[in-house]
């Protein structure tokens, strides 16, 4: 059996920089394109910075077929500012995170009341806003107690794209019947295991992740939602590598590596449930049509021939391991 996908794009992407972008890049180009997020460190805050990241990403892809959606990290700024990054090109949207919840996220809000200014000026110039929504509660709850807030945001800017990124509860999925203005992401790893995956056995870093995987029902409403074809909600990865001693350590980094099996692991999925129709538009046609993007043609073809998943990757001195290391996928890129 095979599944064509035309221009298929990961909506929540971490390259890094350094030596690192240079190994995940092209480990990441199976897509014709991603939203790359800024959480580097410094996080990429300005238009000037921005751009300077696209190209050592474009350099780190070595001429793949691939676009970068590049996005800021959000921060207040009056409307000067604001036209200057829609106006920049490459320019995607904003990525808000609520101050130190996840990796390299110390400077993000504090009060979310005093992002009002900027949110109500990018409602009106139709600037995308991409959320971590994740409360400072208990780890199980943070994700459900964050829905308050994009029920407020939702609600006070009703013209505003606020995209629920990595949504990992059924309670998620429920919230988007609410608000139309609210679409979502879902990466890899939240359609496959749960708490118990992470932790319920022997402690696995390599699937340890914010927001953490939660209860089966989660994970099963999630399932239902995207592989019936939910028009709002958009794949995701949230690959997001670490090295290998930042991982396997006391003070496992979260973040999961899914990038070069996330299109084979996800034909596997719609294949098994028998609805390979529905792929097309979780990987491409939703983001397409709620962002208005135009992606460059770029065809790829799954076929159900098995994949060996290395081990670990290796180059310019870093190592990453993947989800599913040494494993095989029951699916491949042709
Ligand atoms: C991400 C990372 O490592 O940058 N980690 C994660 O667990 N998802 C940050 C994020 O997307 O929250
Ligand atoms: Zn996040
Ligand atoms: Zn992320």
């Amino acid at each position: 059996m095979e599944i064509t996908l035309e221009s298929p794009l990961d909506m929540h992407l971490h390259l890094r920089d350094g030596d690192m972008l240079k190994l995940t890049a092209p480990l990441s180009a199976d897509f014709a394109g991603a939203v790359i997020m800024p959480n580097l460190v410094p996080p990429v805050t300005t238009p000037q910075m921005m751009v300077a990241y696209a190209e050592r990403v474009q350099a780190a892809l070595g001429g793949a077929a691939f676009t970068p959606y590049m996005t800021l990290f959000f921060t207040a700024l009056d409307e000067a500012a604001l036209l200057a990054a829609k106006g920049t090109p490459g320019f995607f949207g904003f990525k808000l995170y609520p101050a130190g919840i996840t990796t390299n996220s110390e400077g993000g809000v504090a009060n979310l009341r005093d992002a009002d200014r900027t949110l109500h000026l990018m409602e009106e110039m139709g600037i995308p806003l991409l959320v971590h929504g994740e409360s400072h509660g208990f780890v199980m709850d943070r994700e459900q107690e964050f829905l308050a807030v994009y029920r407020d945001l939702a609600t006070r800017f009703p013209k505003l794209t606020i995209s629920m990124e990595h949504i990992t509860t059924a309670a998620a999925v429920r919230l988007l019947d609410e608000f139309p203005n609210l679409c979502a992401t879902v990466t890899l790893q939240h359609l496959i295991i749960t708490l118990d995956d992470v932790a319920g056995g022997m402690l696995q870093p390599h699937l340890f992740c914010k927001p953490i995987a939660k209860r089966p029902e989660d994970r099963d409403a999630l399932l239902g939602a995207v592989l019936g074809g939910h028009p709002r909600i958009m794949f995701g990865s949230d690959s997001a590598p670490h090295p290998r001693h930042r991982k396997e350590s006391c003070g496992c980094a979260a973040g999961v590596f899914t990038a070069p099996l996330a299109l084979p692991k996800l034909a596997e999925i719609f294949a098994a449930a028998g609805a390979a129709d529905k792929l097309q538009g979780f990987v491409s046609g939703n983001a397409c049509r709620i962002y208005g993007l135009h992606p460059a043609a770029k065809t790829v073809v799954l076929q159900d021939t098995p994949m060996a998943v290395p081990a670990a990757y290796r180059s310019y001195g870093q190592t990453v391991i993947p989800m599913d290391a040494g494993k095989q996928i029951a699916w491949s890129i042709k």
